[in-house]
């Protein structure tokens, strides 16, 4: 039961992001284009097709699964997925990422099939920039979603927010008082270049270095060596202890050496980098190999080997890789 995976460069993979579904109720700007496609029913795992996913990875050493999108609370069945992932023996945590949006109904079911974080998005306490960033998101909805999280009995909630100039970087003071009142912690993220998004992102990318200054022109801010086993470093406010301060800055400061992690997207490819092609097919397998799990063991032991050294984004270039975020499982 302690099996490790290693890739060709050493680094322990233990971390597995699963994305649930490709769909979404919002269509966030720097993650999707305004009209998307998605994918039809049969290309989609099942949910006995994700189980099985999830307990082979667990088996091969991963020990924390994260469940992802488009909006992981829109797959029906989720909290049923959610309770069979989180039995599994050798998963250390089952945590999720979600906008926020069915929270207010399913945070605590969601707690109680064992679900031990989540992360939410929430990029603007505007009504009206929320719609704009999300197009179709309520933000009162998400509020009162994090409130339901806050409550359900979770281990650790916590926020993410994509900052964009011309669009949040206004708001990132008053989002830094909201997770304070809240006593949460909160991450800004760089906005990574992947998919068209239909607009050119070097006139809204905004560095961590930015959002760091900005927030340290009102707080005292502690450097901190926390790491919550992600790519995010940490600060702490001086005058408020129950809030961290996260910074994920995927185009500044290359974190790649550390990488822990794999993806898999819902249509069963396993994603060795979310900044390069490199991929495996294991839907493929997963329907021809109905009960021997032994050549998908083989060939993700083949793909880890070949897990590229790091992603290589260029914020004002050109987009390198061409899925969208909600491919790829956040
Ligand atoms: N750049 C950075 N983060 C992104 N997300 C989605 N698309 C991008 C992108 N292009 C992240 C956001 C969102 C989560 C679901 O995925 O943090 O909250
Ligand atoms: Fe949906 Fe999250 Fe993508 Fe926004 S970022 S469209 S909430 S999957």
């Amino acid at each position: 039961m302690n099996a490790v995976m290693q890739d060709g460069f050493g680094r322990q993979i233990d971390y597995l992001r699963m994305s649930v579904t490709d769909r979404c109720d919002f269509r966030c700007v720097y993650c999707m284009a305004k009209n998307m496609t998605f994918l039809p029913r049969q290309q989609v795992l099942t949910l006995e097709e994700l189980q099985r996913l999830a307990t082979l990875f667990v088996g091969l050493g991963v020990r924390k699964i994260r469940l992802t999108g488009g909006e992981p609370l829109i797959r029906p069945g989720i909290v049923d997925l959610c309770r069979n992932i989180a039995a599994l023996p050798g998963l250390r945590e089952l945590v999720m990422t979600s906008n926020g949006s069915q929270l207010g109904r399913l945070a605590r079911p969601l707690a109680e099939a064992g679900v031990k974080r989540m992360n939410i998005s929430l990029d603007s306490l505007d009504a009206q920039k929320f719609r704009a960033i999300t197009r179709n998101g309520d933000l009162d909805q998400v509020l009162d979603g994090i409130e339901a999280a806050r409550s359900a009995g979770f281990e650790r909630v916590k926020l993410n927010c994509v900052v964009m100039k011309g669009r949040n970087f206004d708001e990132v003071l008053g989002l830094v008082q909201y997770a304070i009142r809240q006593r949460i912690d909160i991450s800004f993220i760089e906005e990574m270049p992947l998919g068209d998004v239909g607009r050119s992102r070097g006139e809204a990318f905004c560095s961590s270095d930015e959002v760091r200054t900005l927030i340290a022109s009102r707080h005292r801010l502690l450097d901190s060596a926390e790491n919550s086993g992600g790519p995010a470093r940490y600060v702490r406010l001086e005058r408020h202890p129950d809030t961290r301060i996260g910074f994920i800055s995927p185009n500044s400061h290359n974190f790649c050496g550390s990488c822990n992690r794999v993806r898999m997207t819902v249509e069963g490819t396993l994603l060795l980098c979310l900044g390069q092609d490199d991929a495996l097919d294991l839907r493929g397998l997963l329907r021809r190999y109905l009960l021997d799990d032994q050549p998908l063991i083989d060939a993700v032991h083949k793909a880890l080997h070949a897990k590229p050294l790091r992603h290589d984004f260029n914020p004002g270039g050109e987009v390198q890789v061409v899925r969208f975020m909600n491919m790829s499982g956040g």
